[in-house]
């Protein structure tokens, strides 16, 4: 398998010094995951497209778009344009999302799709071929701080075993609640790409933190 790959979430960050608190993670990490509510889809809103904009000169790390809204393919264009890198839309707001990943790659996006805790793997397996990562939620989307539910882990080793089995290149993300305990556990079930909010952002010091998740996953 591929590098492992961190990707600490946005939503976790101090608002008041974005620029500082992205700077610092940057050598450690390798995505930086941009959670994007529309207080419709979850309940809560967070930040979007001026936002993305505002942040895309300061870093080179690729932008991981979660889109948690009711029109995930509304505005990709748009998306695209602020500097996002790939979206990701969740399967319980497009039940038939080839159309969606068409016009994201159109738009020169990596797509991808995500499910929630109690969403079957059957819901996202017929689309798996047309995405280039799929997205495990590992807590209820829409707030950082939860606990890991580890019952999601099955449908990760379903999915490894999908994408394995039919030689994808397919990355398995997970989302929530990934701290140094069950990061390893998201690895063992084969995921390759880890979300992580309070492990990384909310430490007193987010770059040693990327550091200790990275050793717990690489077993060093
Ligand atoms: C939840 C978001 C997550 C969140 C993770 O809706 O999708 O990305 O920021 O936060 P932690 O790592 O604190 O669970
Ligand atoms: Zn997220």
């Amino acid at each position: 398998m591929a590098r492992l790959k961190l990707a600490p979430s946005l939503l976790a960050a101090d608002f008041r010094c974005l620029e500082r608190q992205i700077t610092a993670v940057e050598p450690e990490v390798d995505w930086l995951h941009i959670d994007v509510m529309d207080g419709h889809f979850v309940p809560n809103i967070s930040f979007g497209i001026p936002v993305i904009s505002g942040i895309r000169p300061l870093t080179t790390l690729r932008f991981d778009c979660h889109l948690m809204t009711t029109n995930p393919d509304a505005y990709l264009p748009e998306l695209a344009e602020a500097g996002a890198d790939s979206v990701t839309m969740h399967i319980e707001a497009m039940p038939d999302p080839t159309d969606a990943a068409a016009l994201a790659r159109e738009n020169g996006l990596a797509f991808g799709l995500v499910c929630n805790p109690a969403t079957p793997f059957g819901a996202i397996s017929p689309f798996i071929e047309i995405s280039d990562l799929v997205l495990f939620m590992s807590v209820e989307p829409g707030f950082g701080g939860q606990s890991f539910m580890p019952e999601v882990l099955a449908k990760v080793e379903q999915a490894r075993e999908w994408v394995e089995e039919r030689e994808l290149a397919t990355d398995i993300q997970i989302d929530g609640g990934i701290t140094i305990e069950t990061a390893p556990k998201a690895v063992a079930a084969g995921a390759n790409v880890l979300v992580a909010g309070t492990t990384i952002f909310g430490a007193e010091d987010p770059p040693a933190a990327a550091a200790e998740l990275r050793r717990a996953i690489e077993g060093k």
